[in-house]
């Protein structure tokens, strides 16, 4: 990771970190198990990658971190809640994430289920709501469409669908990438997105542009993540390691091997720094970020 990134990264840590605490229900407040199970699940130990984006393509737009709190967490509770259900055993099945136990492990699977309902509900409340969000109301209005749209049927749950039927079943190339461009990289992309709405002058050419680049790296960094499913070991992970070929699931390194998967993610990454040519320093940071999305180790 480079130093401009790193000290970007460890400020918006600290920044992400207490804005979710700020807007997760109190686990004194009842129902308290469902609030303890959802606060376990989304304190600590992501990479918050998504929150990442939003504000570095806020860098890039000239909006400052203050306004994009409110979308940033949105996107995170919407993966977290993912997530969550993701481990569940009707799903992937795994006991660990984030280098603890799983929510439906730590808790039971209908809290685990509840949470995750509760934190996709909270996200567009978010979005609705809250305060540092100082778009306009037509802005905000196209924030809650476009996380909607990321997440549902056409979005990361549409590609949730095609993983799991998909298992067992050998993917065309095309067809691998159009799971993967819905379960994972639809999320990634709202995460740009919605820094662009955050501003009512966004020329359009430019929101196409980082559109984009957000494009290529939603695909790319689940591209990584196959790979080090593969890769990597479950204390880096902090996910059970090898539980993509556990589970039979079509991915990147099975239909083109290890060499044709890491030469994958490094056209994507050629691709995305393509479309932010037309930027200068204000957007070295998503370079940054797409270089890291396919050199991190966990
Ligand atoms: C894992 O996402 C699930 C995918 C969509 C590939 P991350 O690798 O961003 O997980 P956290 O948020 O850091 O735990
Ligand atoms: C999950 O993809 C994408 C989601 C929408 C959560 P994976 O199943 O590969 O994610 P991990 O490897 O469990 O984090
Ligand atoms: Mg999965
Ligand atoms: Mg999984
Ligand atoms: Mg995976």
């Amino acid at each position: 990771m480079s130093n401009a990134l790193k000290e970007y990264f460890s400020l918006c840590q600290n920044r992400i970190e207490s804005a979710l605490d700020e807007r997760l229900p109190n686990e004194l407040i009842l129902p308290q198990r469902l609030h303890q199970a959802m606060r376990y699940s989304v304190l600590e130990g992501g990479k918050r990658m998504r929150p990442m984006l939003t504000y570095c393509a806020g860098k890039a737009l000239g909006i400052a971190q203050e306004a994009l709190d409110g979308p940033a967490c949105a996107v995170e509770f919407i993966h977290v809640y993912s997530l969550i259900h993701d481990d569940l055993p009707a799903m992937d099945d795994d006991d660990l994430r984030r280098g603890k136990a799983t929510c439906h492990v730590a808790f039971d699977e209908a809290t685990a289920i509840l949470a995750g309902d509760a934190l996709q509900a909270l996200a567009f409340e978010v979005l609705a709501h809250d305060p540092s969000i100082n778009a306009t109301p037509e802005g905000r209005l196209k924030m809650i469409i476009a996380l909607t749209k990321a997440s549902g049927s056409q979005g990361m749950v549409g590609g949730q669908a095609i993983d799991l039927e998909s298992v067992g079943t050998q993917l065309t190339l095309p067809e691998l990438e159009n799971m993967h461009i819905h379960k994972t990289g639809a999320l990634i992309r709202a995460s740009v997105t919605m820094a662009t709405l955050a501003k009512s002058d966004v020329d359009p050419i430019v929101a196409t542009k980082l559109d984009n680049y957000a494009k290529c790296i939603g695909l790319s960094f689940q591209v990584k993540d196959d790979i080090l499913d593969e890769e990597s070991d479950t204390a880096t992970l902090g996910k059970t390691q090898g539980k993509d070929k556990d589970n039979n699931k079509p991915t990147y390194p099975a239909l083109l091997g290890m060499a044709g998967a890491k030469q994958k993610a490094l056209e994507l990454h050629d691709m995305a720094l393509h479309n932010l040519s037309a930027f200068g320093a204000e957007a070295d940071l998503l370079r940054d970020l797409s270089l890291y999305i396919i050199q991190r180790n966990h």
